[in-house]
């Protein structure tokens, strides 16, 4: 493989996963509504990790900027994002996921019952979609983050407030511990949020 970084010719690669991939989890979402009158995903989100992003990502995992190492070990290239409304709604989907004939996994992280010192919750897959191109098959990895609406909320503005802070080492420890204590009011919101739907499910099975 090349010894040099040239982005632009893995993109058809990348931009064909993430298009396979999308559509892939919109069927079988749809084909869950279908069988099971409920939808749980909320919503949908694909992107391709910028030049900028890969780079860094490269420098500090020390790997030299070739496009071998990209393909080896950035697995996030390709980043889709499901997002649902309830805790048992993620692992719902996961199990889809798993079961899918399309869609291989190679690795999960359960941040959900593990979740990162941080905070951060939520459940990560890296898998492998097939790419059907002229020349044959490839297969690209990607993650998948499936997480609930709330955990999306405290996720997407910690970004904003922590995750990309320039100097981590410098994060006023107020900032870090209260992003904690909401993490856990959020996780609290979210089983609070479980516990109401299960009550309400329950009454819709005896009518
Ligand atoms: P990265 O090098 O950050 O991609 O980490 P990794 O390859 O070890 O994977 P990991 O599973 O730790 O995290 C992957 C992704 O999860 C990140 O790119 C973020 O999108 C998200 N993530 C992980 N930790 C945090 C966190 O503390 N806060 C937020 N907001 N997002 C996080
Ligand atoms: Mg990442």
């Amino acid at each position: 493989m090349d010894d040099e970084l040239n982005l632009s010719s893995l993109m058809v690669d990348y931009s064909s996963a993430l298009k396979i991939l999308k559509t892939e989890l919109e069927i079988l979402s749809d084909e869950f509504e279908f069988n099971h009158k409920y939808n749980p995903v909320e919503h949908i989100k694909c992107r391709i990790k910028s030049y900028d992003s890969i780079i860094d990502k490269l420098e500090r995992k020390n790997l030299a900027k070739t496009n071998e190492n990209v393909v080896n070990y950035i697995n996030d290239v390709v980043g889709v994002r499901v997002v649902c409304s309830f805790i048992p709604d993620v692992f719902e989907i996961v199990k889809i996921i798993e079961n899918s004939k399309n869609i291989k996994v190679l690795d999960k992280k359960d941040y959900i019952n593990n979740p990162k010192d941080s905070g951060y919750s939520s459940f990560h897959l890296i898998v492998s979609v097939p790419v059907n191109l002229s020349t044959g098959i490839k297969y690209v990895k990607a993650e998948i983050q499936i997480r609930t609406i709330a955990m999306d909320f405290w996720a997407s503005l910690d970004h904003k407030i922590s995750y990309k802070f320039p100097h981590p080492n410098e994060l006023p420890s107020k900032v870090i511990n209260e992003l904690k204590t909401s993490s856990e009011i959020v996780k609290l919101l979210d089983k609070k949020m479980a516990e109401l739907v299960g009550i309400v499910n329950d009454i819709k099975i005896d009518e």
